[in-house]
């Protein structure tokens, strides 16, 4: 194998890049026939085009310089890219100038997200118009729309094997409806995210089909092997993401009778992105769902784009410099578009695809399992710890905070963290897998096992908010008092993703306290993976039950979980402290207690969090010198504290503190 820059060495990567321009640009603007375009549109692409490209070609001679085709490849991704433009609606066009000029609108406190299934929220595409005023309400502005393309029949990953990009899966509707779905949302100022399941097909793909039916040119789309020796040399080195689904990354395919490379499930094949050919066709993928209206792309398992033997198959640096890539293409193509990487790795990993040019707006998956195990262990040490070096991000970036999403939580800590304050990460996993399965010894929650690998002892959680918080235990129970103690857990949990910094994104469901659904086991499709059981259908009849609350017949559970984050959402929309990521920790030698400063500009906000059921003292006089002030206000709970006084916090209350 040549290694990239082994063939071809230039010494002045910039000249060739510029060189390269000038004999494409004619045949990329050649795409367009003359009359059909504006010429301000013109202009605006070939200054973006000429703005991006020596980054862009550098990083393509990076990943493809050394191919005997490079020049062609080049060629051709720039087209891609001309091609997309022209097709973008004037809207989006509009919003990409203001973007452009506000590149980290995303930073605001007004920004909030909300994530659903569509078929299990309103069934399709066309009804979920309908509930715009639900979210509204609710405050959202970011919405999530798990991935609703084209699927192949029977299990397909919720969504995650699909067979057309260009496709809407029929029982949900079709491209205009998203479009106009799209448009709706626009106007009711609420962002539109969907996902680009770039890392596979489904198996049912065309690319796929043309595979399977012996045409070279698209089996050279993924990693097909004739027999196990090379899938034995890459095994060596790789982990096992789906265990019980199949042991090993390999999956042999009767029809071809070969092995095909699959991560995950064995019916979605890995894509093989050495492929040049495979990095122009999602990148075409890529741009028409930017153009159907999506605001960020959430790029979805990115940590395992690029293979190379020997390795993890995980992280790689060629993974980052496709992101980088795909990016710098977006910036000329749809510069309004947003990247939110899908990275559940180390935390050290994780941040490593976080970037204006890379990933603007990163899952948060270490903040996620860190609250989970706070709430376990009633302690905040090893919170505390990560938070102090792993919550900054660089410029122009943002964190997405979140409790629970369609996935199951990993433990994906670090251990050197955790060494440091005494933890053993290994014994200390096995310790909240058992707590969050509620085998532990008066463990609240009430989660399920995700990918048991007895080989390694390594296992994930599957289960809503509310099970793991301790809301089922106590309903079947009927014990009022942990009822109430399960509450709080959420709202505690809710108050802090609202406030550390970043965007927070509610799982939706959450904010009704839905329980797990165990159901899932009825459909033969989805029986065989646990995280259905945290997927479960919205129950629009509790819109009613807030409707009676409002008329005065006092409040169910769900109707006080719903009012308490929607006035949480409310206020954090009020203070302008919210806004962006810095946040500084204050150490109350307390060990049940978070407690942080936010800061932005001159506005302050202290936030306190007990972790525990037993109530809390805080030194007023800490809360004084970190806060700037003698008075606070609780915006919460609405009451004026005096820091001369110690400032108690009932059982797991949190309290956001302004001055006055
Ligand atoms: C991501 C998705 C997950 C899916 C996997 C394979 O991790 O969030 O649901 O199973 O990718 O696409
Ligand atoms: C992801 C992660 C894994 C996650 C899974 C879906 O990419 O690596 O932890 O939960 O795929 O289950």
């Amino acid at each position: 194998m040549i290694e990239p820059n082994e063939s071809l060495q230039f010494t002045d990567l910039g000249f060739e890049a510029e060189l390269s321009l000038k004999r494409i640009l004619p045949r990329v603007l050649s795409v367009w026939s003359e009359d059909e375009v504006h010429d301000l549109d013109v202009q605006r692409f070939v200054r973006r085009l000429e703005q991006h490209w020596p980054t862009l070609f550098r990083l393509l001679f990076e990943l493809y310089g050394h191919r005997y085709d490079f020049f062609y490849h080049l060629e051709e991704i720039a087209k891609t890219a001309a091609r997309s433009w022209k097709n973008r609606s004037a809207p989006l066009k509009n919003l990409d100038e203001q973007r452009i000029h506000e590149p980290d609108w995303f930073q605001s406190e007004r920004v909030v997200g909300g994530a659903l299934y569509v078929d299990l929220f309103s069934e399709n595409l066309g009804k979920l118009r309908e509930h715009i005023g639900y979210f509204k309400e609710l405050g959202l502005t970011y919405l999530h729309l798990m991935p609703l393309f084209a699927v192949r029949p029977g299990d397909n990953d919720g969504g995650y094997a699909i067979s057309n990009y260009r496709s809407i899966d029929p029982r949900l509707g079709t491209i205009d409806d998203l479009c106009r779905l799209a448009d709706d949302l626009r106007e009711a100022g609420i962002s539109l995210v969907l996902d680009f399941v770039f890392n596979h097909t489904s198996d049912d793909h065309i690319w796929a089909k043309q595979a399977q039916s012996g045409n070279k040119e698209y089996q050279q789309f993924y990693y097909i092997f004739p027999d196990r020796t090379i899938p034995d040399q890459y095994e060596r080195t790789l982990r096992e993401i789906f265990p019980t689904v199949r042991r090993g990354n390999f999956t042999w395919q009767d029809g071809m009778e070969q092995w095909v490379w699959t991560t995950f499930n064995s019916f979605q094949w890995d894509l093989n992105y050495q492929n040049p050919s495979v990095f122009r066709s999602m990148l075409e993928e890529m741009l028409f769902i930017a153009n159907t209206g999506v605001d960020i792309l959430r790029l979805d398992a990115v940590a395992f784009i690029w293979k190379q033997m020997g390795t993890s198959c995980e992280n790689l640096p060629q993974a980052h410099t496709i992101i980088r890539a795909y990016n710098e293409l977006a910036r000329i193509a749809a510069p309004g578009l947003v990247f939110k990487s899908e990275a559940i790795v180390h935390p050290d990993d994780v941040v490593k695809y976080i970037g204006a040019d890379q990933c603007q707006i990163s899952y948060n998956p270490t903040l996620m399992a860190l609250l989970w195990e706070s709430l376990a262990t009633r302690e905040t040490k090893l919170l505390f710890k990560s938070l102090t070096h792993r919550h900054q991000l660089p410029q122009r970036t943002s964190w997405v905070n979140y409790l629970r999403c369609h996935d199951d939580i990993g433990w994906t800590f670090d251990d050197q963290d955790a060494a440091e304050i005494g933890i053993n990460g290994y014994d200390h996993r096995q310790f909240l897998n058992e707590f969050y399965t509620g085998q532990f010894a008066n463990s609240f929650a009430r989660g399920v096992p995700f990918q048991h690998n007895p080989q390694t002892g390594d296992m994930r959680i599957s289960g809503t908010l509310a099970s793991l918080a301790g809301l089922e235990q106590a309903l079947l129970a009927g014990d009022r008092d942990l009822i109430e103690l399960a509450i709080r857990r959420i709202t505690l949990l809710q108050g802090i993703i609202l406030s550390v910094g970043g965007i927070p994104l509610l799982y939706l469901g959450e904010e009704w306290g839905l329980l797990n659904d165990y159901d899932f086991v009825k459909d033969p499709a989805k029986a065989g993976d646990t995280r259905w059981v945290h997927r479960p259908r919205m129950k629009w009849e509790y819109l009613q039950e807030l409707d009676d609350h409002h008329n005065g017949n006092g409040g169910s559970i769900r109707t006080r979980l719903f009012t308490t984050v929607k006035r949480m959402i409310a206020m954090r929309k009020e203070s302008a402290a919210l806004a962006g990521q810095k946040m500084e920790l204050i150490n109350l030698r307390n060990p049940h207690v978070l407690a942080y400063v936010r800061m932005n500009d001159s506005a302050r906000m202290v936030v306190l969090a007990n972790f525990s059921e037993e109530p809390q003292e805080i030194s007023g006089n800490q809360i004084r010198t970190a806060g700037f002030g003698h008075f606070f206000e609780d915006v919460l709970e609405g009451s004026e504290l005096n820091t001369s006084a110690d400032i108690s916090l009932s059982p797991y209350q949190i309290r956001w503190l302004n001055r006055v």
